[in-house]
């Protein structure tokens, strides 16, 4: 018996299990209920009491080694129960993770207001569910004129319960334009004005690359005595040239606003090919950015302003159609897709 243990012992003492079957096979031969620990005490039951005094001891420091062992590689093979920082090195630098950037659209409206701010502008928001008369009325849009036709509008109905003026009552639309920013900051204060209307518009347009249902615009509104269309003219000129760059060129073109008047209609030279004629400006060295003009009296005293005493101007543009030009992008439809492979392009600036 003697000499069996010390066979099993050395045995025991070189078993280094690999993965967690051999040392399954290991508790069944030596731990088991039928295995050769089981069998030794089985046989150290029939031996000699002298013999026992001895063997004793033998017996049940090899019952210990072959336990040990077994508890020493189980944790390793479990893993719920493994110890991670167990031969980890805990010094390592932590595995970082990745900053979210501004969406473009978000940069280059940060840009505007920036510009517009140093020149005394303040920042405005509006609503963008509105009525007929912020969006359209108070701005001069006579009913049932063809101008309304302008902007394919989204009507919403008045969410039932809700507190809704009942003359109004299906009156209301998703705001066509930032204008109407222009008749609520008016109505609500007096002149001087000088604000910036920074936000999101919808019109009832098919999806494609060039148009969109919804897209964002910033309204601009200058109103004090004075004011003239040459001021006009130099705040949209010194615009152009921070967000372009010195040396763009501007030209005013007459169009056509309802609350307006006169109105016109700003280009620059061609970013992308200055002037020489390419794709983007169709050859004509010249792409148009925005809309302005001299606001019309009868909007001044829709919203309780002296038209003899107070003159304004007022400007909007399309923050996509500025970015585009600024990024040469072509299709509309990536600004609300949330493609990451075209938003990190712009990861130029950490949150
Ligand atoms: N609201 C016009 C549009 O959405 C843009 C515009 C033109 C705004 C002239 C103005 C303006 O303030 O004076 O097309």
């Amino acid at each position: 018996m003697q000499s069996k243990i010390s066979q099993y012992t050395s045995e025991i003492e070189a078993f280094e299990p690999k993965t967690a079957e051999e040392l399954e096979a290991f508790r069944i031969k030596f731990l088991g209920t039928k295995g050769i620990i089981k069998d030794l005490f089985d046989e150290f039951k029939a031996v000699s009491p002298e013999e026992k005094r001895v063997l004793g001891k033998v017996l049940n420091q090899f019952k210990q080694l072959a336990e040990a062992k077994f508890n020493d590689f189980k944790d390793s093979f479990s893993g719920e129960s493994q110890n991670k920082a167990d031969g980890e090195d805990l010094t390592l630098p932590g595995e970082g993770f990745e900053l979210g950037g501004r969406h473009p659209l978000s940069l280059v409206r940060k840009e505007i207001v920036e510009i517009f701010k140093r020149l005394g502008f303040v920042v405005a928001e509006g609503p963008e569910i509105e009525d007929d008369w912020h969006n359209f009325s108070a701005l001069n849009f006579p009913e049932e004129h063809p101008a309304r036709d302008m902007q394919d509008t989204f009507f919403v109905a008045p969410i039932p319960g809700e507190n809704v003026d009942q003359e109004k009552k299906g009156e209301y639309a998703l705001r066509t334009h930032t204008s109407s920013v222009q008749v609520r900051l008016m109505e609500a204060g007096k002149p001087p004005f000088r604000a910036l209307m920074p936000g999101r518009v919808y019109r009832n347009e098919a999806i494609s690359a060039r148009a969109h249902c919804f897209f964002h615009q910033v309204e601009g509104l200058y109103v004090d005595e004075n004011v003239s269309f040459a001021d006009l003219k130099q705040t949209l000129y010194y615009f152009v040239q921070e967000l372009y760059g010195e040396g763009t060129k501007v030209r005013f073109r007459p169009s056509y606003f309802p609350f307006t008047e006169p109105s016109a209609e700003m280009d620059i030279s061609c970013t992308i090919c200055k002037g020489a004629g390419c794709q983007m400006c169709k050859y004509t060295g010249w792409v148009e950015i925005l809309g302005c003009g001299m606001i019309d009296p009868n909007v001044l005293e829709n919203v309780g302003i002296d038209s003899k005493k107070y003159t304004g101007f007022a400007f909007g543009m399309g923050i996509e159609r500025i970015t585009n030009l600024k990024y040469q992008i072509k299709d509309l439809r990536l600004f609300s897709e949330n493609d990451i492979r075209f938003l990190k392009q712009f990861q130029t600036e950490i949150i």
